[in-house]
């Protein structure tokens, strides 16, 4: 239907009769001529409309709207100087019309077609077509499909095979809460959406596929943050016969790859590598955002002399007392402290405690403080005049994750947070195990399959809190952007992890019989990883929400107000898969 595309005309084609497709971007009015910007996904073309040229055509153009469908056709001139748009491809030339038809009319467009826009989430989802014409999401999209053709690259490059997994499969528990579909020729029977494809990568590892690669949806019935969604993509990723260090390896060169190939940046490897406790030790957080300082520091040790009784009584119970530097944070407001109060107490604290130091300390804190540990303190955490100290006590997890969340909300506060720098590393050497208060035993941390190191899996029968794991996360900017581990593929380590977690071998056989039935016919030592696909598209577009990089994305209360979905249920399809509403 068309000889050119919209982005596409240059000096080159002038004097070409051409034909283009588009919608009607904008029109003015100039003194009888009329100038319409044509959209498609490639660019905007001016196109001419003068009465003297050709007076029906450029009587019609006259009662176009905004978003009609247009064919036109004429011939390609130079812009007059001073005309021309050097920001744009075409911005050269115009295109003086002959002919033109309208393909498909438009009613007055719920949203904008422009960069910026006004219009709330709802109206945005139930226009989402709309929506997506607009150039940042149109710029979105194509983020989306650059990165995956990258990813393909790259690993089709080392070695890597892309195979499908099903997304109809038995419920192995753990892990996130999985939608359920019930089987119409299976009466009371169920499959899960896969809340990933680990079980079956992990197969096909068994089955000799070496290594296996797959851009793939998962499901999860979680709540929603900015970025999670229901229906997510992973880059998932699994390799025979390697190690960790290979793994990660490979993966920074992925990432390398994706960078050069989708922004034209050059990524400095290895990234940074620390371990699970160097990371709440220092950045109060399992994903730490290295953009900028402000780094936690353990002041236990002085202000065990103090006479506060809550730090008095948190290191008596073995917990711990940190605190941030926050510079020339004095001049913060009453207001904002108490702000950055509730982010605390939201974290599991009672409280924030905080120490102004103008000429001396402010606060409630330092009368229970002498001269000696108020000058400790000053040298502990480099604490100068009109710098702001935040305290945390309580169990190391607790106090440091808290304080994280804290020096998190004030660098916003402050705008301290650099917007043009890609700060990855890995972290490394998880707890295998988490206590669970509620259960009243062990969980796994990541998955029961994950390999606890050499140097520490002797504790799995003496003190399971000991236990590190072969497992790391991928963070960038302060966002878990992928996570993985190295896997057990052993029967004897398996029995003894399990047995952590309360479970005989036979009860596991049981929730994960076709997994450990496999590892009896010779499993290779395997890995692998996933890589949060919407997460890390949203980074490389320099977006905060995943929403902005996937085309028809849920709200927050998991509706879709394209669809109006979830929908009422009709008595038949509940009759079909035997099933009756209580
Ligand atoms: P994990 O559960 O850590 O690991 O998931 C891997 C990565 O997927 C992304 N992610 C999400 N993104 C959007 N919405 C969600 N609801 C959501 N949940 C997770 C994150 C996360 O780092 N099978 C293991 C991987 C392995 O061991 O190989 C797994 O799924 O970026």
């Amino acid at each position: 239907m068309r000889t050119h595309t919209c982005g596409e005309l240059t000096d080159k084609e002038i004097d070409k009769e051409v034909t283009l497709c588009g919608w009607l971007h904008s029109s003015r009015d100039h003194g009888g001529l009329i100038f319409i910007d044509l959209r498609d996904r490639y660019g905007i073309t001016q196109i001419v409309f003068d009465p003297v040229q050709s007076k029906d055509v450029h009587k019609e153009a006259e009662t176009w709207g905004r978003e009609f469908v247009l064919k036109v056709t004429g011939k390609v001139r130079e812009r007059p100087k001073g005309m021309q748009n050097k920001d744009i491809g075409t911005g050269q030339v115009e295109v003086l019309i002959t002919k033109a038809e309208v393909l498909s009319k438009s009613a007055t467009p719920k949203i904008d077609i422009a960069d910026r826009t006004v219009a709330g989430e709802e109206l945005r989802l139930k226009y989402r077509y709309l929506d997506l014409r607009r150039p940042t999401m149109l710029r979105n999209m194509k983020m989306r499909h650059a990165t995956s053709q990258a990813v393909r690259s790259y690993l089709c490059q080392h070695n890597f095979m892309e195979i499908e997994t099903p997304f109809f499969v038995k419920h192995t528990p753990g892990g996130a809460r999985v939608f359920k579909v019930a089987s119409r020729a299976n009466p009371g029977k169920f499959w899960a959406l896969p809340e990933s494809p680990q079980m079956y990568k992990q197969l096909l590892m068994v089955a000799g596929m070496d290594r296996y690669f797959q851009i793939v949806k998962c499901f999860r019935d979680e709540d929603l943050r900015q970025d999670r969604q229901p229906e997510f993509t992973q880059i998932d990723i699994e390799m025979s016969f390697i190690n960790q260090d290979q793994l990660l390896t490979l993966m920074e060169g992925m990432m390398a790859h994706i960078f050069k190939e989708v922004k034209g940046m050059t990524l400095k490897t290895p990234f940074q590598r620390m371990t699970w406790k160097e990371a709440l030790d220092q950045y109060g957080s399992d994903k730490p955002d290295t953009r900028f300082e402000m780094k936690l520091q353990d002041v236990s040790e002085v202000v065990k002399k103090s006479d506060f009784s809550i730090f008095k009584t948190t290191l008596e119970k073995n917990g711990v007392v940190y605190a941030i530097n926050v510079k020339d944070g004095a001049k913060l407001s009453r207001k904002q402290i108490d702000k950055l109060t509730d982010v605390a107490k939201e974290s599991g604290l009672p409280g924030l405690g905080w120490l102004k130091l103008t000429k001396e300390f402010e606060g409630v804190i330092a009368k229970f403080m002498d001269g000696h540990v108020q000058e400790d303190l000053k040298k502990a955490t480099d604490c100068h005049e009109g710098d702001l100290l935040l305290f945390s006590a309580g169990d190391f997890e607790v106090a440091t994750t808290a304080l994280g969340n804290v020096r998190l909300a004030v660098a916003k506060m402050l705008d301290l947070i650099p917007k043009d720098k890609y700060n990855f590393l890995w972290v490394l050497d998880f707890p295998a195990f988490e206590y669970s208060e509620e259960e009243q035993g062990w969980a796994a941390r990541h998955h029961i399959f994950t390999r606890p190191t050499d140097e520490t899996v002797d504790m799995c029968e003496k003190d399971p809190a000991l236990v590190l794991s072969h497992a790391h996360d991928i963070v960038l900017n302060g966002v878990e952007v992928g996570g993985g581990s190295i896997r057990i593929h052993d029967r004897e380590l398996q029995a003894r992890v399990l047995k952590v977690i309360g479970l005989t071998m036979e009860q596991a056989e049981k929730r994960f019989d076709f997994l450990l039935e496999a590892f009896r016919y010779g499993a290779p030592p395997h890995g692998g990883i996933a890589i949060g696909y919407d997460r890390l598209v949203a980074l490389l577009c320099g977006e905060t929400d995943i929403r902005e990089v996937i085309t028809f994305p849920r709200t927050k209360a998991m509706e879709s107000p394209l669809d109006n979905s979830p929908q009422d249920w009709e008595e038949k399809w509940l009759k079909e898969v035997h099933l009756k509403l209580r």
